[in-house]
């Protein structure tokens, strides 16, 4: 079977480099090009030695070098003309771009069935984080107190991550009914509720990204915790999608989605 051929947005970006490293060590994979809007030179240095294109111009990539698959991990807006670029000439997408509003995602399903690819969309690429969230399901319908303690880099805007919420609400919704809360009066360093789950948030240098779910019963606790080290977490999430998204076609929404989970 010949190398499946991406290209990579967002390549000069945090988890973009770690991306470019990915898929250049895959055998199964060939990194045919790299489009940054902070492109200067026109290749772009690989570990193994070797170079390939780099441009600020993704159409030009895309017709020059014909990739199968565009993995994103720019902006929403970028994600989004790449999108309509890419599918129009038959390239997959895999985006991990996150802000991408419920309109951005139907009109990315639309564009991936009219022409005949896939689309994986996934907010988290991190294989760890999505088991701990199922993990955390299974578990919701079975004892009755929860809370969440989310801790992450002191640069981390944003409180509390979108993880702890869209896990709070899963739980909940795999629950059919509202966790207990302790009695008392509530206080500000009891943290914010959602969905009956009470959730902590802890900023601070030193931390990347990392989550604690404890669920309590009578005479007993349950922690399921995920921590991530480095950005390579996202990367056999990414690298599985790539493989995946040739055998779709539509937006596969979430990478529990893509393993079924
Ligand atoms: N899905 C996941 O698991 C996951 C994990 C981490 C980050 N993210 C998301 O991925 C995105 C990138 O994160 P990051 O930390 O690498 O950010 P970053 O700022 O380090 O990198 C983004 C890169 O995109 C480039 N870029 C911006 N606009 C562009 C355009 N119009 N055309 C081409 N390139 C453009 C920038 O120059 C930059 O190099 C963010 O949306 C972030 O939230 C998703």
């Amino acid at each position: 079977m010949s190398a499946i051929k991406v290209v990579v947005q967002g390549a000069l970006g945090k988890v973009g480099q770690e991306v470019v490293k990915a898929v250049s060590a895959e055998p199964e994979m060939q990194l045919v090009g790299a489009v940054d809007l902070k492109a200067k030179a026109d290749t772009l240095a690989l570990p193994d030695g070797s170079s390939v294109p780099l441009s600020s111009d993704l159409e030009h990539i895309l017709t020059s070098f014909k990739p199968q698959v565009l993995v994103d991990f720019s902006i929403a807006q970028a994600a989004m003309s790449a999108a309509r670029l890419a599918t129009e000439r038959g390239v997959n997408l895999v985006i991990g771009t996150t802000g991408l509003s419920p309109d951005d995602l139907k009109e990315i399903d639309r564009l991936a069935r009219a022409h005949q690819v896939g689309a994986v969309v996934a907010p988290n690429f991190a294989l760890g984080a999505v088991l701990m969230m199922h993990l955390a399901k299974i578990a919701a319908k079975y004892l009755d107190y929860a809370e969440i303690i989310e801790l992450h880099h002191h640069l981390k805007v944003d409180a509390p991550s979108g993880t702890a919420q869209a896990t709070a609400r899963a739980m909940a919704a795999a629950r059919g009914k509202p966790f207990l809360q302790p009695q008392g009066r509530p206080a500000a360093s009891r943290g914010e509720v959602v969905e009956g789950v009470t959730i902590h948030s802890v900023r601070l240098p030193g931390l990347m990204a990392h989550q604690e779910v404890i669920l309590g019963g009578p005479g007993q606790t349950l922690s399921i915790r995920h921590d991530t080290i480095n950005r390579e977490c996202y990367m056999p999430g990414v690298m599985l999608a790539i493989k995946e998204v040739l055998k779709r076609q539509g937006l596969v929404y979430g990478l529990d989605a893509l393993l079924g989970l």
